[in-house]
């Protein structure tokens, strides 16, 4: 079961328990006839209704004294499912089979006031009627032994007019007062009526038009008391007879007042007691322990004590009054009450299904955002893979074009050999055809790669790869002579630094002939190489172990031995980006596999003569200009300008010294004799000992025409160890005498 659905029942649950705090029960009443007696008791059984833990709905029937009219009732209330019956049966005998299926309905039964013959009920209570009658008879006893009733000349007469001898009150009632009455000197005899006012009166004149004496008259009820009073007022001999009732209620027609006005001589209180028949009632259904028969004893009333019970029960009917307005208002509050509760548990029912859906609605949103992330994710690692793939596609296809440039490059060289026969140059014409295709599928492959990267690629890119085309000129032009080292008859050094053997092989044939020719087979040891050596020119490789050759272009072009060295990159990397790349790091040429050997050769010779027109422009300034910062430095590029400046700087605080040695200038300037040889020779076309003599004679220049130091002076302080040597250099350089420039 999922968290939410075991929430939900939780809630259900604890939901139904709150609903269900207070029960409500059903309760059926069947009353068998009306009166005062009977009213009072209704009244109180429908006040009790809310004064317990469990409350009670509760519907009266009355079958006012028909007895099968109250079985019809009773069904009727079996059949409306109510909770429990309480039933004042009319007869002894009449309710067997109502009570039998009550029984198998499961429907406690409730008998009140009178019994029957059956017993099939749940429990009984009521008035204890034998009590009532043996009271009332000895009260009678009480009245002849206290004189009260004092007949003349004969025995004391009692006579007692029972209610229906079918009924349980009267038959106990009958049977207590029989019994005791019995035991004195009265002579006693009693007549059954059917339990009315009326009847007792009719048999009362009756009996006293007779002439017959009576003196002491018992009725069932006050009221049939009353009746036969009223008989013997007619007859004016109500002064004579003491008349006792059953019941006492109050109010201005109950037994109660007729004692108090001496119409009746006494009374028994028989008990109503209706709010103890609903408690009863209500701890069956609750399941409580109870007692299946409750007999209430009670007391009689008489002209003594009358006064004190009207007055107690007076303040029980205001109390009952209070009760009944407070249970009036009690039923609005309920009903308030009732009406709030349910708003309340609608609110509370809405809120939480409101939060039930909230959660739904969080984890949707949460399993969507899983699932968005995992998307990204995958898509992520779908490019990755992607740019994986044309990265391993295009490493490899790069790598293709080495071999092509070293199978283009050699059938070249054999197509220019003129021994092959007609089938020789067939075949090579199909070999060369198809490197050529194999070199376009290649290209494609890389291109593709291309389109991909010239979509973000910056505008200027344009402008940074003109240069090729330039160089393509000068392809034309076929400059591709061998070249000296700058004013000596030594070949030029052409460092090679490339990972691959083959290459570095094809390029010392192509190049042996007219350079001498150093390799490296990877960036780092062709760095190391380069400062040993300091080539004329470098040719190196961009893809290569240790150390690539952009890195290395770099560190070259940073060497203060080696920066004045063109270099020229060799890559299969044909795209605009990587070439920018290259001339960033300091590149001066870019070349691309597989590369025309012709254009190479026109490349290197190109960059050579730059450098030599560079070396040219300086010699000349410096034949002309007496002052070497003056011109010829700002014409080299930085990093040359920059040596030049700084090996000044160190001659110039040396230049007194005659004993300057080249060893002591390069190590100022951190370098070796070699490094310093071929470095001044690269950029000046001089010795660094000439280039020494050079700057001492351009001082002495300057000092002749701006100082009024003697030639002498002059030739010392320059670092010139005579006078004599210093005049034949100075004409030597300048054609003339320092005589001369004096004048
Ligand atoms: C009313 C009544 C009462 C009497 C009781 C006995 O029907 O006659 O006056 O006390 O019933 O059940």
């Amino acid at each position: 079961m999922s968290l939410i659905k075991k929430y939900v029942w939780l809630f259900l649950v604890a939901l139904l328990f709150a609903c269900n705090k207070h029960k409500t029960y059903n309760i059926g009443v069947s009353q068998c006839s009306s009166g005062a007696w009977r009213d009072k008791m209704n009244m109180e059984l429908l006040a009790a209704h809310r004064l317990y833990d469990s409350e009670a709905d509760i519907s009266i029937a009355n079958c006012h004294e028909d007895p099968s009219l109250q079985v019809k009732q009773i069904d009727s209330l079996i059949d409306a499912n109510v909770d429990l019956l309480i039933v004042a049966p009319y007869e002894y005998t009449q309710l067997a089979s109502s009570l039998e299926k009550a029984q198998k309905k499961g429907i406690p039964v409730v008998l009140f006031d009178r019994k029957t013959q059956s017993d099939n009920y749940t429990a009984f209570i009521g008035g204890d009627n034998e009590d009532a009658g043996s009271k009332l008879a000895s009260y009678a006893v009480h009245m002849i032994e206290n004189n009260i009733v004092n007949p003349v000349g004969r025995k004391p007469i009692a006579w007692e007019m029972t209610g229906q001898l079918s009924m349980s009150p009267a038959q106990d009632r009958h049977k207590g007062f029989s019994k005791i009455i019995k035991q004195h000197d009265i002579d006693y005899f009693y007549t059954e009526t059917n339990w009315t006012p009326e009847d007792c009166y009719r048999q009362m004149k009756k009996y006293l038009q007779e002439g017959k004496q009576v003196d002491i008259v018992f009725c069932h009820s006050d009221i049939c008391a009353v009746g036969a009073y009223n008989a013997a007022k007619e007859l004016g001999q109500e002064k004579h007879i003491k008349f006792l009732g059953v019941d006492g209620i109050p109010g201005p027609d109950g037994g109660l007042q007729q004692v108090k006005d001496g119409v009746l001589a006494g009374t028994y209180i028989y008990p109503t007691h209706g709010e103890e028949i609903i408690q009863l009632a209500l701890g069956i259904l609750d399941k409580k322990p109870f007692k299946k028969n409750s007999f209430i004893k009670s007391f009689v009333v008489t002209p003594q004590n009358v006064d004190d019970i009207i007055m107690s029960s007076d303040q029980l009917l205001k109390q009952n009054d209070y009760l009944v307005t407070i249970q009036k208002k009690l039923d609005n509050y309920l009903g308030l009450y009732h009406l709030q509760r349910n708003i309340l548990y609608i609110a509370v029912v809405a809120i939480f299904f409101l939060l039930i859906a909230l959660i739904i609605i969080w984890k949707a949103v949460k399993a969507i955002k899983r699932s968005n992330r995992k998307y990204r994710e995958m898509s992520e690692k779908m490019k990755q893979l992607n740019d994986e793939q044309t990265k391993f596609y295009t490493n490899v296809s790069h790598q293709l074009k080495t071999p092509l440039t070293l199978i283009t490059g050699p059938l070249k060289v054999l197509a220019e050999k003129k021994s092959m026969t007609g089938d020789e140059h067939e075949l090579f014409d199909i070999l060369t055809r198809n490197v050529e295709n194999l070199d376009v599928l290649v290209s494609d492959v890389i291109n593709f790669r291309k389109q991909v990267d010239d979509a973000i690629a910056d505008d200027t890119v344009s402008s940074a790869i003109e240069q090729p085309e330039v160089l393509r000129d000068d392809v034309k032009e076929g400059h591709t002579g061998l070249l000296l080292r700058a004013d000596s008859d030594e070949l030029a050094t052409l460092l090679v630094v490339d990972d691959n053997a083959d290459m570095r092989k094809y390029l010392k044939a192509l190049l042996s002939n007219n350079y001498y020719i150093i390799e490296a087979s990877d960036g780092e040891s062709g760095l190391r190489l380069a400062r040993e050596s300091v080539p004329d020119l470098i040719i190196s490789d961009v893809m290569m172990p240790v150390m690539d050759g952009l890195q290395f272009c770099k560190r070259i072009k940073e060497d203060s031995i080696t920066s004045h060295i063109p270099v020229i990159l060799l890559t299969a990397r044909s795209d605009e980006q990587q070439q920018i790349e290259g001339f960033e790091h300091g590149a001066d040429a870019y070349l691309t596999k597989p590369f025309n050997a012709q254009y190479l050769l026109a490349r290197i010779v190109n960059l050579l003569q730059g450098r030599e027109k560079l070396r040219k422009a300086f010699s000349e300034k410096a034949e002309k200009a007496p002052l070497l910062t003056d011109t010829p430095a700002e014409q080299l590029s930085t990093p040359a300008s920059r040596f030049l400046d700084s090996l000044k700087e160190v001659v110039d605080k040396h230049i007194s010294d005659t004993h300057l040695k080249m060893d002591d200038l390069g190590e100022e300037l951190g370098m070796s004799r070699v490094q310093l040889y071929r470095k001044v020779k690269a950029l000046t076309g001089l010795s660094p000992v000439e280039l020494l003599r050079k700057i001492r004679l351009q001082k002495a220049y300057s000092l002749l025409l701006n100082s009024d130091m003697t030639i002498s002076e002059i030739a010392y302080e320059v670092g010139f160890g005579t006078p004599s040597y210093f005049s034949s250099c100075f004409k030597k350089q300048y054609d003339k005498y320092p005589t001369d420039v004096r004048k």
